[in-house]
């Protein structure tokens, strides 16, 4: 019977990789599943409730992680724990490989398959699994939260015997995820909203949000693929600057979420911007992690440059860590029982297998019975590329779809 171990995740992070839910659903799956003692405190579910979801609560997490088949967590493993996990297992989790090539090695030693969840190809079929848009999402809900708290004016226009307050006017940079999520908060705060994105299908996504779409003009917009935007030229970047200036000057909040797969955060919002900018108003980056979309952000910091506040906040999703491991937790559920395959035709009996011809497994497997898979990685590692397995033809990218002003429905928008 193939093992599943979920660990604690580090210190200050209140995400967890399962919940009850998922437990029960990956047992009737044939699956035994341990979880560390504690697992679920930042998202307040007990160890009672795990048992009762039919988990064993493991104490000591060297014990997990040694008898695991397949260990399923958040955080990039450090290299001690590649150590503790079994050699020849399999751990799902985020990795962001390319800065951590130094866990690829340690974990390929070991035999380790790992499924990075930063790299599942965005295709329909894959939605399901996609943790980036499941945590992007929450995301960008909180990013408008956190900017309505920190204004000292409220978002919706009120008539009032006293007279009447004119909305708040919030400008969204990057209609992605987050960007789209950030969008239908702030309308639903009753904001004006503005948005810019260099993709073209973002504006009519956008405006059935009820954005004012702000589009670049005159200048050859460069176009990325399946669903990412492509690295713009310096002339687009000056004529979105200068652009933008107009809206800043009248912004109250600006949610920036500009990301190009790979690559540092653009620059969106420059010093001068800010300067600009009405004294009390709010900026939140959500590129803060890579570097931030605003020249003055300090990543995990809240500061306050010429009259604005800037949030660089790197790890929205943990605060609302409910939400956030339920989702996640579907998220790495779904990829196990995807592994699932029948013993035989006949027989019920499932058994746990990674399938290579699958081209989300292809996609997001780093490294595999020895042997580092991603092309990028191997290219970065010095490897020289790999002549087989085939990576089999990437799935064709979902369609383009605009959300439905529901938090619910806006999982669906990356496409
Ligand atoms: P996404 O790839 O779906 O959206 C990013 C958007 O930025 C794309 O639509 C792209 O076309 C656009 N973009 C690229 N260059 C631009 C430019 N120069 N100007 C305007 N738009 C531009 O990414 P997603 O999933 O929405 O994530 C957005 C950002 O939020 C990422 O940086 C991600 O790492 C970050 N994030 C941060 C979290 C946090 O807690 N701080 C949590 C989740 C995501």
């Amino acid at each position: 019977m193939t093992t599943i171990f979920v660990p604690k995740e580090p210190e200050g992070e209140l995400r967890c990789a399962a919940t009850p839910d998922t437990v029960k659903r990956l047992i009737k799956e044939g699956l035994q599943v341990v979880v560390e003692a504690g697992l679920g405190k930042g998202s307040h579910i007990s160890d009672e409730q795990f048992q009762q979801a039919g988990a064993t609560i493991e104490p000591e997490r060297v014990k997990g992680l040694a008898q695991a088949d397949v260990v399923l967590q958040i955080a990039v493993p450090t290299p001690e724990q590649v150590k503790q996990i079994r050699e020849g297992g399999s751990i799902i989790s985020f990795l962001w490989a390319f800065e951590h090539l130094d866990v690829v090695k340690a974990l390929n030693e070991r035999r380790i398959s790992a499924f990075a969840m930063d790299a599942i190809p965005r295709t329909t079929r894959a939605q399901k699994d996609d943790a980036l848009s499941s945590q992007a999402n929450l995301a960008g809900y909180k990013a408008v939260i956190a900017a309505a708290y920190h204004l000292n004016k409220i978002m919706p226009m009120m008539m009032t015997p006293a007279g009447t307050i004119k909305p708040a006017r919030v400008v969204i940079i990057g209609v992605g995820v987050a960007g789209l999520q950030a969008i239908a908060t702030a309308k639903r705060l009753g904001a004006i909203v503005e948005a810019t994105d260099p993709r073209p299908e973002t504006k009519e996504q956008a405006e059935s949000l009820g954005a004012k779409f702000l589009e670049v003009q005159g200048v050859e917009v460069k176009q990325g693929t399946g669903g990412y935007a492509a690295e713009q030229t310096e002339e687009y970047k000056k004529a979105q600057a200068a652009m933008l200036a107009e809206a800043f000057k009248n912004a109250d909040a600006i949610i920036t979420t500009a990301l190009i797969p790979y690559k540092k955060a653009p620059i969106t919002i420059t010093e001068d911007h800010v300067r600009s900018m009405r004294p009390g108003s709010v900026i939140v980056d959500l590129a803060a992690e890579r570097g931030g979309n605003c020249a003055l952000t300090e990543p995990g910091k809240i500061v306050e440059k010429h009259g604005v506040t800037i949030i660089g906040e790197t790890n929205w999703p943990r605060t609302v860590s409910v939400n956030a491991s339920d989702m996640y937790a579907k998220n790495v559920m779904n990829i196990v029982q995807d592994a699932m395959i029948k013993v035989s035709k006949e027989s019920k009996e499932k058994v746990f297998k990674w399938t290579y011809d699958d081209d989300i497994v292809n996609g997001a497997m780093i490294c595999h019975e020895g042997e580092v898979h991603h092309p990028k990685v191997r290219e970065l590692m010095g490897l020289p590329p790999l002549a087989k397995p085939e990576p089999a033809k990437p799935a064709e990218p979902a369609p383009a779809a605009a959300p439905a002003a529901t938090p619910a429905a806006t999982q669906e928008n990356k496409s």
